[in-house]
Parts: C-alpha cells; sequence; structure tokens
C-alpha cells in the first residue's frame, strides 16, 4: 500500500472523529439557542445532515478496507467538548459560539475538500461522490452561520438583560 492510500485511510478516520465532535458539540449547542430558533431549526438540520456524513466516511473507510479509529474517536470527542465549555463562560456566549460555529464549518468544509483531492488521486472514485455530498452540506451550513452572525449579534446587544435573557433558560 503506498503512502498515498494510507493518508486517504489516516483522513477519513480523522474526519469521522471529526463528525462524532460535531454531533456532541450540535447537540448542547441546540439546547444553547432557544432564543434562536432559525438558527436551532438549521442546525437540527445539520444534525441530522452531519449522522449521515457519519455514516458516509463509516462507508468510505469500508471501501479502504478499514475501519474508524476509537482512539482518534474519543480524543477529538474530548477535545470537542472543551470548546463549548470555554465558551460558556464567557456572558456574550451566543454570539462567541457562533463565531466559533462558522469557524469550525469552514474547517469541515475544508477537510471534504481535502478528502475529495487525495480520493481522487488514489482513484476512488465512490470516496469522492460521498465526500463531495458532505461538502456541499458543510458550505451551506458554513454560509448559513456567516449569514446568521449579524442577526444573532443584533438580537444579543439589543437585549437590555442579557445576563438573565440568555441564561435562566427561559
Ligand atoms: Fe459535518
Amino acid at each position: 500500500m503506498s503512502d498515498k492510500y494510507e493518508l486517504l485511510t489516516e483522513w477519513l478516520r480523522d474526519a469521522h472523529a471529526m463528525e462524532r465532535a460535531t454531533i456532541d458539540n450540535i447537540e448542547k449547542l441546540i439546547d444553547q439557542l432557544k432564543h434562536f430558533p432559525e438558527v436551532a431549526a438549521r442546525y437540527r438540520q445539520h444534525l441530522e445532515e452531519s449522522r449521515l456524513q457519519l455514516e458516509r466516511l463509516y462507508v468510505a473507510l469500508g471501501l479502504m478496507k478499514a475501519e474508524p479509529s476509537s482512539v482518534k474517536d474519543t480524543v477529538t470527542r474530548i477535545a470537542g467538548k472543551i470548546q463549548p465549555a470555554l465558551a460558556g463562560a464567557a456572558e456574550d456566549e451566543p454570539v462567541k459560539q457562533m463565531l466559533a460555529a462558522q469557524a469550525y464549518e469552514a474547517f469541515e468544509a475544508g477537510s471534504y475538500i481535502a478528502l475529495i483531492e487525495a480520493a481522487r488521486m488514489c482513484g476512488q472514485t465512490e470516496i469522492m461522490e460521498l465526500c463531495s455530498e458532505s461538502l456541499v452540506e458543510e458550505e451551506a451550513m458554513a454560509d448559513f452561520l456567516k449569514e446568521n452572525i449579524l442577526e444573532v449579534t443584533r438580537l444579543y446587544l439589543s437585549h437590555e438583560q442579557k445576563e438573565q435573557f440568555f441564561k435562566t433558560g427561559t
């Protein structure tokens, strides 16, 4: 097996771990976005998309005669938990969450761009197709978040009792 095949397999495992962390984070984010129903609804849709993306990566790994790495999955999920916990300590949590989430979606989209090219160079057409489907979803989510940073910032800044509004969960 040449290096590029091994690298493609490792990148698929990295992406599998990335999606596991994404699913954990989205489940938490939806809870924190109750004052932004449009963003929360879009996240519910993306949660379903992320579960599909995880499945596609599992299929892609199968095509490489490989499996996800439970070590990578666990480490990335733990690392993924740190970011919302840090953001949760700040009063301006909703705005910071949007910034972090938009950056993370862009990172996911970039990961699929790299995977598609690696798959192409390894002659893995089916993996290219699977990753292309996920790339479209990641780019759409990144665009949505970017467009909504403005709205979330406005709503947050215009509310008089920010702390109470966002922390009572009402
Ligand atoms: Fe994703």
